[in-house]
């Protein structure tokens, strides 16, 4: 008889936090790398580029995006664009971060951006929501990879009771239903926590669904 392909990985049970979804350790390691190699690619047709807020503070992480859509901020204001500042359209989202998105995201429609966070041991993100999408019926789904990352949770408005987590790499998390528009951030990165990224320091996707 003909042997069978490889059998489908073991997916972990999610769990809730806060109304969002975590799913730890969702991707395997080899498929940790081989995202992380998609992701060089992307990052070679739109490099990594330091935003600066609309008050002029430089952002401790650096981003870049794929899709129709990316993320970017700047005197003008944060906001989307199909263009990456150097004025080119962002590359497609890779295959595999689709595939991701329609295994956890529970809708029919597909993202339009993946927003790509690198934070060093130094960067984090203050508490905001995501809220210049036009339908928060629409989950973001962020993917970790590299370092560990203390992701705090808050409510749907500013100064509400928090809570922590640790996202690890490979971990998957749904940030949608009646939790889309929770207040989110991370506090810090653990260094030396993975050896996925060969400098060290964590990428961060989350993916949108724009219009
Ligand atoms: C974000 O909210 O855009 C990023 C969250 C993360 O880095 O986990
Ligand atoms: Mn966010």
């Amino acid at each position: 008889m003909k042997e069978s392909a490889d059998p489908p990985p073991i997916r972990p049970v999610p769990q809730q936090i806060g109304g969002f979804v975590h799913y730890p350790g969702w991707l395997d390691a080899p498929e940790q790398a081989a995202l992380r190699d998609d992701l060089r690619g992307v990052v070679a047709a739109a490099p990594l580029f330091a935003p600066v807020t609309p008050s002029g503070k430089a952002m401790s992480v650096r981003m870049t995006s794929a899709g129709r859509f990316g993320w970017v901020s700047d005197r003008r204001g944060y906001r989307y664009s199909e263009t990456h500042p150097n004025g080119r359209p962002w590359p497609a989202i890779p295959a595999r971060v689709l595939d991701i998105w329609q295994a956890v995201a529970g809708t029919d429609r597909s993202p339009d951006c993946c927003l790509i966070n690198f934070y060093d041991d130094r960067a984090k993100m203050g508490l905001h929501q995501d809220r210049d999408e036009a339908d928060f019926t629409q989950p973001v789904v962020s993917i970790s990879l590299g370092d560990d990352a203390l992701f705090r949770i808050g409510a749907t408005t500013r100064g509400g009771p928090t809570q922590s987590l640790w996202l690890r790499s490979g971990d998957v998390l749904v940030m949608g239903g009646a939790a889309r528009l929770r207040f989110h951030g991370i506090d810090r990165i653990a260094r030396g926590t993975s050896l996925l990224l060969p400098n060290g320091g964590r990428l961060n996707l989350t993916l949108r669904v724009v219009t």
